[in-house]
């Protein structure tokens, strides 16, 4: 279709078939929330995981107002963490990202936007966590 010109398959799959689309329980303590905007083009992505004991992402969901190329980014960011511990998860790079999905230069932020929302949410979820562990041993 003339729409997807220039735009590799890859980007086209995630696009018409994005993976783990939705919301998590922003409450639960072991949920991380990150919420990102791109200030070159005013979208927004929103990224949850959920992180086992052990430190591991079982469960991750996003939500994306934003192009064809941010959501195919979310979409695959999705997929990438998914079993991966936090560290491993916040290495991954927007160059990873946009070289998998084959973004042109232009579509780069978009896939940054991705990377931002990871990291996001690992920052969240950590801090939940300080904070939980200290309400602990207040009361103890
Ligand atoms: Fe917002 Fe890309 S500029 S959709
Ligand atoms: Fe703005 Fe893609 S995220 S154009």
């Amino acid at each position: 279709p003339a729409l997807a010109r220039g735009y590799h398959q890859k980007v086209i799959d995630h696009y018409e078939r994005p993976k783990n689309v939705g919301s998590l329980p922003k409450g639960d303590v072991d949920v991380g929330t990150g919420l990102v905007g791109a200030p070159a083009c005013g979208d927004v992505m929103k990224l949850q995981i959920r992180v086992s004991d052990d430190g591991i992402i079982s469960d991750v969901k996003f939500k994306t107002f934003g192009c064809g190329s941010a959501i195919a980014s979310s979409s695959y960011m999705t997929e990438r963490v998914l079993g991966l511990s936090l560290e491993e998860a916040g290495q991954i790079k927007n160059k990873d990202i946009a070289k998998e999905l084959c973004l042109p230069p232009v579509k780069f932020h978009c896939s940054m936007l991705a990377e931002d929302a990871i990291k996001s949410a690992i920052r969240d979820y950590q801090t939940k966590r300080k904070t939980a562990s200290q309400a602990r041993s207040e009361k103890i």
